[in-house]
This record gives C-alpha cells, structure tokens and sequence, in this order.
C-alpha cells in the first residue's frame, strides 16, 4: 500500500485544508474514459451497498476574490458497506468541471467526502424475491460492485443477474475483473459460503465496438435474446426484482419495459418490484 502523506507536512503551494478530507490509496485507470480509485473511510461513515455520497476536490479561486468553493457530485460507492476503505468508479471527461481534475488524483492525494450517504438502490427499498435483475450502463455499474460484493445479495436470492451495456469492450473490464475475483475472494467464500458466485449470471455487451455480444440489453430483452443466451425464464413481478443505474434514456426506457412486465418502482418508504438511479456521467 502506498504511504499516506501525513497530514502535517509542510506544502509548497499554499493548499487550503479541505473539508471533509480522505486519502487516496489507489488509483486504477481502465481506458482513457474511465478510472476507479480507493480513499480512507471516514471513521463515522456507515452506509448501505449501493448508496452514493457526495465527493469532490476544491474547485478554482474566484477571480475576483481567490476564494475557493468545494466542487462536489454524487458518486454510489463501489465497495461494499463492509469494507474498510472506500472505492469509487469514474468517468473521465476532458472538459468536465470535476472530473477533469479528479482524473490526475494520486495516492497521498486528498479529496473532499461528505459523508452523508444516500440513494434508492439499496435491498431495503424491494420486497423479497428470488432472482434480482442488476441492470448497468457505463460507470453505472459502481453500485452494482458493491452490492455483488455484499452478502445480504445472497441471502435474498436465490439467482444474481447482471447486465452491463457499454459503447467498447475495454469499458466492460472493470465489472468483468471484479466479478472473476469473487471467484477465488476466500474471505467472501467463507462469510457468505463457498461457490456463492454461481448464482451470479453475467451478462456483458457492447454497441460500439465488437465483443462477444453486441446490442442494447433493452432491445436484447424485447428479442427474447438474452432470456435464451442465460437460460432463464422471462421477467414476472412475482419473483424478480430488478435495480437499474445507467444514463437517463437508458433509465427511462428499462422502466418503461419493467412497467409492462408488471413491477412497479420502490423506494426507500415503500419497497416494491424495482428500483432506478442515474449513473454520474460528467
Ligand atoms: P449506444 O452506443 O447504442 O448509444 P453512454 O456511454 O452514452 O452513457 O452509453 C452507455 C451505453 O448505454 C452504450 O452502450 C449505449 O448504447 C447504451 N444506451 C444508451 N441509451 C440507451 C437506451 N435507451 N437503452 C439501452 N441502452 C442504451
């Protein structure tokens, strides 16, 4: 692991402490659109998988009066509410307004953390099933990485099945490495049960570049394609449940669909068939 910069150390450019400060453990960069990185956890910090907190850096000195204003968003936590630090999935935007400073984050780095977590996508908000529908695009999958990483998935259901639709293939990496390592995880084996991981069925496609399944979930769904490529029978309200995070008309359409199998939208106040999220995407 790398060394944490303590806290002390005298900087050469007047930095402002930040507010709410962790620190960066690890950065991994996936593509030149995406990048995941670990903090500290903030002792207080309790969450449900699958909830989001606020995070960010400082953003520019006002030009007028070189004061500094935290430059905050929302991003679901990527690791499970077990772990002892936290993990966060990200996009890269060259000219967006955070995520174009926090993708140059280092370890020893700082970053802003509020930690007040949030969000529908949690098991509290569903009423018991026996098989979940995780359904991703892109960095949507964050959420997802924590929940496929949190035994009370497992203790609700008997089957796991997780879609993540992506423009290319190496944007499919994260999810796809995270879900082979639960495979030989020993600590999760033990916790939650030896093989766990076979009830997760994955299902990983592509609509930009060529992967070994290519198309929307949406219209793979409709097809009937992807309930034959999984072996499994058709959506019904009475044993499935389903989280969906992805951008806004992926949202929108996979609840349109839901609602014509029969599931109606949960929250936190009211559990029921399904729940929704938009994914961070600047
Ligand atoms: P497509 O390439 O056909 O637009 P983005 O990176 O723009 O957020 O998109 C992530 C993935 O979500 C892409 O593969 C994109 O497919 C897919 N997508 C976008 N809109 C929809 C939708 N309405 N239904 C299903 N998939 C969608």
């Amino acid at each position: 692991m790398t060394e944490h910069r303590p806290m002390t150390e005298a900087s050469p450019v007047k930095v402002p402490t930040l507010p709410d400060a962790q620190t960066i453990t690890d950065v991994k960069h996936w593509t030149d659109r995406l990048f995941s990185f670990r903090c500290t956890r903030p002792a207080s910090l309790r969450f449900r998988s699958g909830e989001f907190v606020m995070i960010g850096l400082m953003g520019d000195p006002d030009p007028k009066t070189g004061k500094q204003k935290p430059l905050l968003r929302a991003y679901s936590i990527a690791s499970p509410s077990w772990d002892e630090e936290l993990e966060f999935y990200s996009i890269k935007v060259q000219d967006g307004p955070l995520t174009s400073k926090l993708q140059h984050i280092q370890a020893g780095d700082e970053i802003i953390l509020r930690p007040k977590p949030v969000g529908t996508l949690v098991h509290d908000a569903l009423l018991p099933g026996k098989r979940i529908w995780f359904f991703a695009t892109g960095t949507g999958f964050a959420p997802f990485a924590s929940l496929l990483r949190e035994p009370q998935t497992y203790e609700d259901y008997d089957e796991v099945i997780i879609t993540h639709t992506c423009r290319e293939a190496g944007e499919l990496e994260y999810g796809a490495e995270l879900i082979e390592n639960l495979k030989h995880d020993e600590l999760l084996n033990e916790v939650i049960g030896e093989g766990f991981w076979k009830k997760i069925k994955y299902y990983p496609t592509t609509t930009r570049e060529e992967s070994a399944k290519m198309g929307r979930i949406t219209d793979l769904i409709r097809s009937g394609e992807a309930y034959a490529d999984l072996g499994v029978d058709p959506i019904n309200p009475d044993n499935d449940r389903a989280m969906i995070c992805g951008n806004l008309a992926f949202n929108l359409e996979l609840k349109a669909m839901l609602e014509e199998y029969g599931l109606e939208e949960g929250a936190n106040s009211k559990p029921a068939q399904y729940v929704v999220e938009k994914a961070f995407l600047d």
